[in-house]
């Protein structure tokens, strides 16, 4: 059976490309992204989207009178688009309940900082002015909190003495196209296991 995937987006698309190119070459079997969705018009990830032949769809958030109705309308194209399940690929905004209930265990953030450090926004740059010698990214499953959902798999990577933030976002980045795709290939594959807050992998 062929997973349907959906890709929230809100900028250049990194993410995204690292999951379409490893459903294009193979490692990623079984699966298609149907439909790329932004709250950005501009979004680099919409072109991506196109160049591949994946529908985009902007939906601008301040055409709607509150943030359910905006998800009830995100719901429809994903509906429409025969979404199994959800990869937030740089979607900067807080998933709703309207949105989590309709895809419980099916919605999966990449995050970049070891969590539970440094949630929310900026997480490179919180994490290179707090001085850690270790950062990292997160895969995870997304819950009503702010990137606090069951952990599926984490990369740690150093900091150097003379990183700025920009080189460790870099350095962080490349381990973001490695796990996204690793824990998606997982999830499609029907290996991940979610128990209470534990993820585990069969
Ligand atoms: C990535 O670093 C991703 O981890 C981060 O935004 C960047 C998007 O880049 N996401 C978050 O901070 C979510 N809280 P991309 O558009 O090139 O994939």
């Amino acid at each position: 059976m062929t997973t349907n995937i959906a890709v929230l987006v809100s900028g250049r698309g990194s993410n995204l490309q690292s999951i379409i190119d490893n459903i294009e070459n193979g490692y990623i079997q079984n699966a298609q992204i149907t439909v790329v969705v932004s709250d950005v018009s501009d979004a680099y990830a919409l072109e991506r989207a196109r160049e591949h032949g994946i529908t985009d769809v902007y939906i601008d958030p301040s055409d709607f009178e509150s943030k359910k109705e905006y998800e009830l309308e995100v719901l429809e194209i994903l509906k429409d688009h025969g979404a199994d399940m959800i990869l937030l690929a740089g979607y900067m905004r807080l998933l709703g309940k309207t949105i989590i209930e309709a895809y419980s265990n099916r919605i999966i953030n990449i995050h970049p900082a070891l969590l539970p450090a440094f949630k929310g926004l900026h997480a490179q740059e919180q994490a290179f002015e707090y001085g850690v010698k270790v950062a990292g990214c997160t895969v995870h499953f997304v819950d009503e909190g702010m990137d606090t959902g069951p952990i599926i798999i984490q990369k740690c990577v150093p900091v150097l003495d003379d990183d700025t933030a920009d080189s460790l976002s870099a350095r962080i980045l490349e381990q973001e196209h490695k796990i996204f795709p690793e824990a998606v290939k997982l999830f499609t594959e029907g290996k991940l296991k979610v128990e209470g807050r534990i993820v585990v992998h069969a």
